[in-house]
């Protein structure tokens, strides 16, 4: 919970950062990042501009290097004739002019802290009680002066949809089975060593302006699809970093050897940049860049969740939607016929939760429409060895 809490408190931290030069990019080099030595190439390239501009220096800097590449053009605009990426001291040209955000004051709006130097010296506050993060996962807390770095435009904003199993599914219990997930807007496929290159490095784009990064898929085992108890992050049943570039269409995936034991689960993403740290997008209000579903497992994969709704806890409104969730699910694997019923069941199901009034015909035909998704669920289980 420690971590957990200092981990919220680095979040926080993270935006007041901006970009400072010199702190992260010979961290990059030292750690052999692709994009970052493109990208210091690339600014060494630009600073070269004019005396020896080699063609291979041209080629360096098609690599993703935008940033840096724009940071040596102003380092030359300004007459800066140092290196900027292994300078220690912040380029008068990245100085962050950003005031407390209270002229005028909001009722209710805190002010933001304010720098002369982007807090470049913000960890010497703690220390030294408070380590540097340094690359590692500091579990009692840390300080990291790493700036975010690249942030895309709102086209480029990751999105993240399991394909399986998907919300509500029930799989076979203590069966292997594989996660499919689709992302679009992020180049997954990037990871750095985690041990010792954690938070390290500022996000960094590819040419098409995405985020270089990866995603990870977290189980952890809830008590019911229901519950409304808040889970411990520290306690999972499956963790597993994706070390691929998604395939031709969108889809990574990973195997969960030995599958789960019978119980309800939430799956989710935690979609990265390439050190690790939550992806960062350009503005506050946007969707969610992770997924979470829902899911049991039981012996044989059942559709427990269903039959239950259709035994008759279907009564109470809540259930009703549940059923009818089931029933929009088996909707799309089932035929044409049992789809219209499914509908139906769904549609009604809605009037039900909408307009307790109609519930009672409502709770009847989602029931229904659960039972035709058991059938179909099962028939779904068949399929899922081949269609993983
Ligand atoms: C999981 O995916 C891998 C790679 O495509 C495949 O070889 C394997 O058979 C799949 N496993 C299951 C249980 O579907």
């Amino acid at each position: 919970m420690k971590f957990a809490s200092s981990f919220s408190a680095l979040l926080v931290v993270l935006p007041l950062i901006s970009t400072v030069s010199g702190v992260a990019v010979p961290r990059a080099q030292k750690g052999g990042q692709q994009n970052a030595q493109a990208a210091a190439a690339a600014a060494k390239a630009a600073q070269a501009k004019g005396g020896k501009a080699a063609s291979t220096t041209a080629a360096a800097a098609t690599a993703a290097a935008t940033t840096a590449a724009a940071a040596a053009n102003t380092a030359a605009a300004t007459g800066n004739t140092g290196d900027l990426q292994t300078s220690t001291t912040v380029d008068p040209s990245v100085i962050q002019t950003t005031d407390n955000g209270q002229n005028p004051p909001v009722a209710g709006q805190s002010a933001a802290a304010t720098s002369q130097n982007n807090f470049v010296n913000f960890c010497a506050i703690g220390l030294p009680n408070v380590p540097i993060t340094n690359g590692l996962q500091i579990t009692t807390g840390s300080c990291n002066p790493t700036p975010i770095g690249n942030i895309p435009s709102v086209d480029n904003m990751p999105s993240s949809k399991f394909q399986s199993p998907a919300n509500l599914d029930t799989i076979a219990s203590d069966t292997t089975f594989n996660v499919t997930l689709q992302t679009k807007g992020i180049q997954l496929g990037t990871f750095t060593n985690a041990a010792k290159t954690y938070f390290a490095n500022p996000q960094t784009l590819n040419s098409q302006g995405q985020i270089v990064g990866h995603t990870h898929i977290v189980i952890e085992s809830i008590p019911s699809l229901t519950t409304t108890a808040v889970t411990n992050p520290q306690d999972f049943v499956f963790f597993k970093g994706v070390d691929d570039g998604q395939d031709a269409q969108g889809n990574v995936a990973v195997t969960v050897a030995g599958g789960l034991p019978a119980g309800a689960y939430r799956m989710c993403t935690i979609v990265s940049s390439s050190t690790h740290q939550p992806a960062i997008v350009p503005v506050a209000q946007h969707g969610s860049l992770d997924d979470c579903v829902y899911f049991t497992s039981s012996a044989g994969g059942a559709a427990a969740g269903g039959a239950a709704a259709a035994a008759g806890t279907a009564a109470a409104g809540t259930a009703a939607g549940g059923a009818a969730a089931t029933a929009a699910q088996a909707a799309s694997a089932a035929t044409a016929a049992t789809a219209a019923k499914g509908a139906k069941a769904t549609t009604a199901a809605q009037g039900a939760t909408a307009q307790p009034a109609t519930a009672q015909p409502a709770t009847a035909q989602a029931a229904k429409g659960a039972q035709s998704a058991k059938g179909a669920q099962a028939a779904k289980g068949g399929k899922k060895g081949r269609r993983l």
